[in-house]
């Protein structure tokens, strides 16, 4: 059983190995970026972002969601409450990210379902996905939930084409994937 879960202080031991398994990789979603050496306060740090306190200029309200299996974190995904005309180009509303050695059996697929869930609850009718051309993973996960490729560009941020993706919420978000 796969449940999307709030932060909270009882998965340190696993957000450590979490974090250890990806290494030198980027990290998706950015809140991964996060300092956790005291792990009570990236709680907190993250309840905060989701209720719009402390943000540096400029920032939106954004939910982080652990994907959990087993008493494992196997997934991570942020969700921005709305859009700036920089997060249209460049972040969209959702990021995501697998646990290195989870990847490859559909957790992807139901952590973005999932996330489009809390999605729909906090009233947003349309959602974007950005993700580069060549992150073929992403944008079959993107596609698998509805997704549809709305267009291609280049940024200066980015030595890769980017993808933009619109996702109606309208749907009901469980029928979409078996995963
Ligand atoms: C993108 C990511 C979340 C996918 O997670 P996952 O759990 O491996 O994905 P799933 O198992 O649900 O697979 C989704 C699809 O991608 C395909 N896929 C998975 N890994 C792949 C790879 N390395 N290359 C090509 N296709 C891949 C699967 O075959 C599946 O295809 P299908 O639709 O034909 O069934 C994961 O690869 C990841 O964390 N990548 C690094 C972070 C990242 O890129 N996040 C997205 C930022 S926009």
């Amino acid at each position: 059983m796969l449940s999307l879960i709030k932060p909270t202080v009882e998965y340190e031991q696993s957000y450590r190995s979490y974090i250890q398994e990806l290494g030198d990789s980027e990290r998706y979603p950015f809140t991964l970026d996060f300092e956790y050496d005291d792990f009570p306060a990236l709680v907190t740090q993250l309840k905060n972002c989701s209720l719009g306190i402390g943000l540096p200029d400029g920032w939106v309200p954004h939910t982080t969601f652990w994907l959990v299996e087993h008493e494992e974190i196997v997934g991570v995904s942020s969700l921005r409450h709305h859009m700036t005309d920089r997060l249209k180009r460049l972040g969209g509303h959702i990021g995501f990210g697998v646990r290195p050695s989870a990847q490859g059996r559909g957790i992807g697929k139901e952590l973005l379902r999932q996330t489009l869930i809390e999605a729909r609850r906090l009233g947003i009718p349309e959602v974007l996905m950005i993700c580069l051309k060549d992150n073929v993973a992403s944008s079959r996960v993107i596609l698998a939930n509805g997704g549809t490729l709305e267009s291609e560009y280049s940024a200066p941020e980015y030595s890769g084409l980017l993808q933009r993706y619109v996702i109606s919420i309208d749907a009901d978000p469980d029928q979409r994937t078996d995963a």
